[in-house]
């Protein structure tokens, strides 16, 4: 089938080369010169494992282009998929700045049927706005030169996971699709279920449902994640001060079949493009509706103060004066498998850490250079904090003569270091672990003093 994708994104790039790979006609269309020239040359923006490989072998293969102009994205594709950014405006409600440009490119273009299929995570009555911002491009034109050219927009959100986001695209859980009762609607849906065919194989992983549902979906989706791993990490504060291990209490709440296993890690609090931003702006939808959300409220409230958790040990041990110390950080990215910093924990934490004068030596595997950027954000261009800050391209660098190491990411690289090479190196042996990545004993048999996320830390 024909297929075009706005905004090439973690989604929408994924969504492009997943689809060419099943043998679909793809065309990607960004506004960032910059970005699709790279990806003309193979080049993939942003780390994610598998991506490389499957955008060549497609580009190579002729079903897979990129382009910045919209004439040919808006002519090529029966089906029209939006992927463009949905970040928090000011007000933190979703800014669809994007959303609605991409809206009146395709109405003020389109010629022929289409199904504009949204896939940002958009609050709800969002397909509402981008049917009349179609209808209205449309409306301005002469009729004749459309050819009577109908659409129909269906709410299609994406659950992928930055790290592993080409399985989950490939094995999705569900494919929800949201759709309208009229004609155009039930023609969008023939057209989308020819393309989803694929994935529903084996059974059928198609939800149908109307739009507002599907766009409530996602954020109640979201929500719940959240809430998930909020209600962890209080547990895990309670594990620290009743002298429990959280880890054993995630083992015993986990096998219970109406729990289940997943999101019950405690940590240093979620970050990463979507959760915040995401549990933020269904806050705003709901005070726009007269209604609070006292749980999402809370979930929020305990990720914040649960980012500060490492540096709250810090200074509880240390003092407020962090001058002439020196602090390893393991893991940057907001979780493994990508090199996204947005929201990051291990944002706040080292601009606290740096502006309490300590040096900082950090190490990432694939993160570093985002990161970089981010902190000179973060800290506003202050040359002086950031010359306190240095990358280290192995992780046993970023551990010598340092007063504590902060662990933020549990990718694979740190799971089992030489330890006693490691407590050698260290000037004080003082591991704060945000993963939970090591056993509490076995590390203080080795003479390190050891600090988890609800390890009985505290007791
Ligand atoms: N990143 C994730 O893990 C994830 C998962 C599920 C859903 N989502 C949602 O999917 C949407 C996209 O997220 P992302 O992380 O891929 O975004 P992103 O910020 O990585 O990419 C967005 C892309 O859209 C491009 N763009 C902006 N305006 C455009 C326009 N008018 N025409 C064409 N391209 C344009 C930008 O240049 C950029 O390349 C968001 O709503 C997000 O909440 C993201």
């Amino acid at each position: 089938m024909k297929v075009s994708v706005f905004g090439v994104g973690y989604v929408g790039l994924v969504t492009g080369a997943c689809l060419a790979e099943l043998g679909n006609q793809v065309v990607c269309i960004d506004i960032d010169p910059e970005r699709i020239g790279r990806l003309a040359q193979g080049q993939i923006p942003f780390h994610e494992p598998g991506l490389p490989e499957m955008v060549r072998n497609n580009v190579d293969a002729d079903r897979l282009r990129f382009t910045c102009e919209a004439d040919e994205g808006v002519g090529h594709g029966e089906i029209i998929f939006i992927a463009v950014g949905t970040p928090g405006a000011a007000d933190g409600s979703a800014d669809l700045t994007q959303v609605r440009a991409v809206a009146r490119t395709i109405g003020s273009r389109m010629d022929a049927f289409k199904v504009v299929v949204n896939k940002s995570t958009v609050p709800v009555g969002t397909a509402d706005e981008v049917e009349q911002l179609i209808a209205h491009e449309l409306a301005q034109r002469d009729h004749d030169v459309t050819g009577g050219a109908d659409f129909a927009v269906v709410s299609n959100p994406e659950f992928l996971k930055e790290g592993v986001a080409v399985g989950d695209f490939m094995r999705p859980d569900r494919i929800i699709l949201g759709s309208s009762e009229t004609p155009a609607g039930a023609r969008a849906r023939v057209l989308l279920n020819r393309l989803y065919a694929p994935f529903n194989r084996h059974h059928d992983r198609t939800l149908h449902m109307d739009r507002r549902s599907a766009e409530l979906t996602k954020y109640a989706a979201n929500a719940m994640l959240a809430t998930r791993i909020s209600f962890m990490n209080e547990i895990a504060n309670m594990a620290d001060s009743v002298g429990a291990d959280v880890d054993a209490v995630r083992r015993g709440i986990g096998s219970d079949s109406r729990i289940g296993p997943s999101f019950l890690y405690a940590g240093t609090g979620y970050g990463g493009s979507c959760f915040p931003k995401d549990t933020q702006a269904l806050l705003e939808t709901a005070r726009a509706h007269g209604l609070s959300m006292h749980l999402v409220e809370a979930a929020q409230r305990v990720n914040q103060a649960q980012k500060g958790m490492l540096l709250r040990h810090v200074l509880a041990r240390m003092g407020e004066d962090l001058q002439g110390l020196t602090f390893g950080v393991w893991g940057l990215a907001f979780k493994p498998d990508t090199d996204d910093m947005r929201e990051a924990p291990s944002r706040d934490v080292i601009c606290g850490l740096l502006r309490r004068g300590a040096r900082v030596l950090a190490h990432d595997p694939v993160a570093m250079p985002n990161a970089r950027a981010c902190l000179v954000e973060d800290l506003a261009g202050d040359a002086a904090l950031m010359a306190n800050f240095s990358l280290c391209y192995a992780p046993q660098d970023a551990v010598a003569g340092v007063d504590a190491l902060l662990i933020f990411t549990e990718w694979k690289a740190y799971r089992s270091p030489d330890f006693e090479a490691m407590r050698g190196v260290m000037r004080q042996p003082l591991l704060l672990d945000g993963r939970n990545l090591y056993e509490p004993a076995q590390m203080r048999e080795l003479g390190f003093q050891y600090v988890g996320i609800g390890r009985r830390s505290a007791a």
